[in-house]
């Protein structure tokens, strides 16, 4: 009994008697007493079935709220001895149940419970159960007491004895009420499991989508990073190969005038023998220049790549330049190749004008290049598509063909100073070697998107303000 119990609210009921509450865990009596007490009932509180009944016979209860698990005496043997006593076999029984199998139901029928809360309960559920058990109490004997009956559950076959039929159809329905209950129970965790599912799977998302930027990013910088060191390399062996060719070069000269002069001279007194001996040295001192201004070309291409030889930062006209361009390479183009253009409105780029239109010539030469390798294979219709745009801060120049494209393994090392697929005297596998080095130069970037067979497409972002002339990334050391 609890002395202290709070004074019943208004409107509850007339006193009918206490509830007599019997819970072996104390954290469950605590807050079914609160539960209880809360709706204007007095409360009795038995920690198992031995003590509740001990405590009935001293008061008569207005009803039983009974756990089913209990040391001592369980739930069940409670709810048989009550039904058993005089005075008391008309307490109704609410038997607070887990409901794990349909056995329980047969158990509680055969001990004579009027009701089953499921466990974890809900409160509302608890006290209309309560108090619809209060209000209507059940009877004790009946004419319409049941016979004992044969029930087959799944494998097992039950012998079942209900006191009366409002016992049978009234546990019944309180079970179905709680399974019902139960069942609303689920749904919402459901509806929740759900929503945290679809909200999981967001962030997934998002996750995939940044450790992709995340590998581009990386890539990006393992490329940078690369070609950094290409360009100093480059650097350097441009520098040790222009001291030697410097000399050779001007030692060439001396030679060649020095040949002159002595063959002026020499001539009329020398045998034929001799005159076809100084023209095959004349001879070769000629095609020794043509080499050696290859070398003197290589050089200075190497280093380009390595640092921008490149005057002075202007701003300019991005589609003049490209149409300069396309001037140069009109003998290649010719007919053949059909050029589209979508120039953006605004146009104006600051960048060293020379590199500029270098990385233009690069990339669209690579153009014809591809179609005219995809012509030989038999496709023709070559088609190179240029389209410029500006963003807030950036041009971006896209050129686009419908050659032969690449392979993936191709396209990863186009970058690389010297990485050709064409033949020899065809590519150096310089062009975008040096262009990659001036678009870094001016702080921008320079991707190809390929598909073998199908074509190129190849995007320089530039930034469309050059802050601080050459203050961007510099790719190499001083030649
Ligand atoms: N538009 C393109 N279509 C197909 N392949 C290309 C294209 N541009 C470049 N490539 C590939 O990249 C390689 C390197 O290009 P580049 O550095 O300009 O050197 P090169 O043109 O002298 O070979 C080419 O040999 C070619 O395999
Ligand atoms: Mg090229």
């Amino acid at each position: 009994m609890t002395p202290d119990a709070p004074p019943p609210p208004a409107g509850a009921p007339a006193a009918p008697g206490p509830v007599l509450i019997v819970e072996d865990s104390p954290v469950q009596v605590e807050m079914l007493r609160r539960v209880v007490e809360g709706a204007g009932y007095e409360v009795m509180l038995a920690g198992d079935g031995a003590a509740a009944l001990a405590l009935a016979r001293a008061r008569r209860p207005a009803a039983v709220v009974s756990d089913v698990n209990m040391p001592v005496m369980d739930g069940y043997e409670l709810c048989r001895r009550l039904h058993g006593e005089a005075g008391l076999a008309d307490v109704p029984v609410i038997l607070l149940t887990s409901l794990a199998d349909t056995g329980d139901v047969i158990r509680g029928l055969n001990a004579g419970a009027d009701c089953y809360v499921t466990k974890p309960y809900d409160e509302t559920l608890l006290l209309a159960s309560l108090r619809s058990q209060i209000d209507v109490p059940p009877t004790t004997s009946g004419a319409d007491a049941g016979h004992p009956m044969r029930l087959r559950i799944g494998d097992d076959v039950h012998e079942v004895q209900a006191r009366d039929a409002r016992q049978l159809v009234g546990l019944l329905v309180s079970t179905y009420e709680s399974a019902v209950y139960q069942n609303r129970q689920l749904r919402s965790v459901q509806e929740r499991l759900l929503a945290a599912n679809r909200e999981l799977e967001d962030s997934n998302r998002t996750l995939e989508a940044a450790y992709a930027e995340l590998r581009e990013t990386q890539s990006r910088l393992v490329q940078s990073a690369k070609m950094a060191s290409l360009g100093e390399l480059v650097a350097g062996v441009a520098h040790e190969i222009n001291n030697p060719l410097a000399f050779v070069l001007n030692h060439h000269a001396t030679v060649s005038r020095a040949l002159v002069q002595i063959e002026a001279e020499a001539r009329p007194h020398l045998s034929p023998e001799r005159v076809r001996l100084l023209d095959k040295a004349r001879e070769r001192l000629s095609d020794m220049a043509g080499g050696l201004e290859r070398i003197r070309d290589l050089v200075v291409k190497l280093r380009t790549f390595s640092r921008l030889d490149a005057g002075e930062i202007r701003t300019i006209d991005v589609e003049e330049a490209i149409e300069s361009v396309l001037t140069l390479l009109q003998h290649r183009l010719r007919e053949r190749i059909r050029v589209t253009r979508r120039f953006g409105p605004q146009c104006s780029l600051d960048c060293y004008p020379g590199p500029f239109n270098q990385v233009v010539m690069n990339l669209l030469a690579n153009a014809v290049d591809a179609i005219d390798a995809a012509a030989r294979e038999g496709e023709c219709e070559g088609e190179i598509a240029i389209t410029t745009f500006q963003d807030e801060e950036m041009m971006h120049i896209e050129i686009a063909d419908n050659g032969k494209g690449m392979s993936d393994a191709v396209r990863e090392r186009i970058f690389e100073p010297f990485f050709t697929t064409k033949g020899v005297g065809e590519g150096t596998g310089l062009g975008l070697s040096i262009s990659f080095g001036i678009v870094r130069q001016h702080g921008g970037t320079l991707e190809a998107f390929s598909e073998e067979g199908v074509g190129t497409r190849m995007l320089v972002r530039l930034p469309l303000r050059q802050t601080a002339p050459g203050a961007a990334t510099n790719t190499g050391a001083e030649t």
